[in-house]
């Protein structure tokens, strides 16, 4: 048995992530805010329970040549933390302080610290939650352990796991098994077992937390189950995986940490969609087979027939294509594939309905446009070029499209305001955060997905002040992701409109 007090002082055996930043257990509890005197699962009446939280661990977003960028956003929207790269091009190790996750709590519970800030604070909370765009997952409240044996693994873990569960009580848990590349197919490999051997080692020492494991959620590798409300989320990263020499960051993210860190932790095990192309064939089923019920989109009869497709042959067509088929055929761009991206990640956000107006900026040749009208919406859409005629029917009164610059798209405000403004335009993101601040502040869009176009050159922390200063005092929530269907340099910027539209 392994006591837990190893992973405060640790021997040899397990080395905790050391730097000059990290933060310790004393200079953790000198915080000066007033104990909360409500009683919340949420809130942490005693500081002894900040003591579990000390490292954090990010996997790289897409690619390794994200690591500047990543490191940019983290230093920029986690405050008075440190950030490393580390050995693994995949992998930036660097420190949540304590502190940082006290104050977002308090702040959250309108409490009132020994300054005097009255943090009672009619702003949402999501002024204070980090985002970070570049981030494909993160891991706080690591542990690393090296050269292990996979047994041993699952006794730091456990251990890990019920030191947290003193610190912060929950209702459910499931474990992510990752690495540094992706997601660890577990089924398939040595590492399947791991799982239920740490249930079984925990429930142990902790019956009842056998009772709380989210199986659902840990072995189902084909849908995709967001986090319920006071769930925690295990995760091992494994950066090698020989069964008598294993390497692995163990990381617990209680609740808090989960709410906190929700614009960056993610609920896909390792940040990845795995078998998308899965996902975009059941998509366009759905559009050109339908089930009996469903009557097809105007446009989608256009597709069929502009494309001289024959109906008896397209299911077949969609099953055994690859993805570059699919969207050579079927589809007018790659850049529909983003939103669908979207829609599988975020569906609590990202979520179309008929009707809903949509403004699409710089939309041709017209994925963007196809998506918004295949979901029943009513779309103004505006590009330079025009839109790719094999793919719409313009007949539909449903499709306004405007062959202009976007920029200069300035409807009066009585004719809006729209549910969602959609831009995907190529030019610099200042350009496009600045369009985007005008459409917030006159109220023109409820909700917005807007892509952002880096170049190699582009300056991150410049775009970062913006939104940080310019997009997110207007907004009620915000969010971004490196998406795994966009360009290597394109951030998509997500969020809702603070002001509110009538
Ligand atoms: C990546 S493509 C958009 C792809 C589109 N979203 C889709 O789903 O097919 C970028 C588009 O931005 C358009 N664009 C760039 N600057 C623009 C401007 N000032 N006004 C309108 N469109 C613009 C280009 O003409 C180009 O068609």
């Amino acid at each position: 048995m392994i006591s837990i007090n190893r992973f405060i002082s640790p021997p040899k055996a397990i080395r905790l992530l050391c730097s000059r930043y990290y933060c310790n257990t004393t200079t953790t509890t000198t915080a000066t805010a007033t104990k909360p005197n409500i009683s919340s699962d949420n809130i942490f009446t005693n500081e002894k329970q900040y003591d579990g939280y000390r490292t954090l661990t990010i996997v790289k977003g897409k690619e390794s040549n994200h690591e500047s960028f990543l490191l940019q956003q983290l230093r920029d929207n986690v405050p008075n933390c440190g950030w490393n790269k580390s050995k693994s091009p995949f992998i930036i190790v660097g420190n949540l302080s304590p502190w940082t996750i006290k104050q977002f709590q308090l702040k959250k519970h309108g409490i009132t610290n020994k300054d005097g800030d009255d943090n009672n604070s009619n702003n949402s909370n999501q002024d204070h939650k980090p985002f970070c765009g570049f981030a494909q997952q993160i891991l706080p409240n690591s542990i690393l352990v090296e050269n292990k044996s996979l047994k041993q693994i699952v006794e730091y873990a456990s251990e890990h796991i019920i030191a947290s569960v003193k610190n912060c009580n929950y209702k459910k848990w499931r474990i992510h098994i990752l690495s540094p590349q992706g997601y660890i197919r577990t089924r398939q490999g040595k590492l399947y077992s791991i799982e239920q051997d740490i249930v079984d080692k925990v429930s142990k020492t902790h019956p009842s937390l056998s009772k709380l494991f989210n199986h659902q959620a840990t072995k189902n590798q084909k849908e995709i189950i967001p986090f319920e409300d006071q769930e925690t989320l295990v995760q091992i990263l494994f950066t090698s995986n020989h069964s008598k020499k294993a390497s692995a960051y163990i990381s617990v993210s209680t609740p808090p940490i989960i709410d906190y860190l929700s614009n960056i932790q993610n609920h896909i095990p390792a940040g990845q969609i795995i078998e998308f192309t899965s996902h975009v064939k059941e998509n366009l089923l759905k559009l050109f087979v339908g089930d009996s019920d469903n009557k097809r989109n105007i446009h989608i009869d256009h597709i069929i027939s502009s494309k001289q497709m024959d109906p008896l042959s397209i299911t077949q067509e969609i099953e055994d294509s690859v993805q570059d088929h699919l969207i050579e055929k079927f589809i007018p761009s790659r850049s529909y594939l983003k939103l669908l991206e979207m829609e599988i990640r975020y569906p609590q956000f990202f979520k179309m309905l008929p009707n809903q107006l949509v403004a699409d900026l710089g939309s041709s040749p017209g994925g963007w446009t196809l998506y918004s009208l295949s979901k029943g919406c009513k779309v103004v859409s505006i590009d330079k070029s025009p839109l790719d005629a094999k793919y719409f029917d313009f007949s539909d009164k449903k499709l306004h499209f405007l062959e202009q610059d976007a920029f200069e798209f300035n409807e009066p405000p009585h004719t809006i305001p729209f549910d969602w403004l959609i831009i995907d335009m190529k030019v610099p993101p200042k350009k496009t955060l600045e369009l985007l601040e005008i459409w917030l502040k006159e109220k023109r869009c409820k909700h917005f997905v807007v892509n952002l176009k880096y170049l190699k050159s582009d300056f991150i922390q410049e775009t970062n002040r913006f939104i940080q200063a310019n997009i997110m005092p207007n907004c009620t929530f915000i969010n971004a992701h490196c998406l795994d269907t966009s360009g290597d340099y394109e951030l998509t910027l997500f969020g809702t409109n603070k002001h509110e539209i009538k």
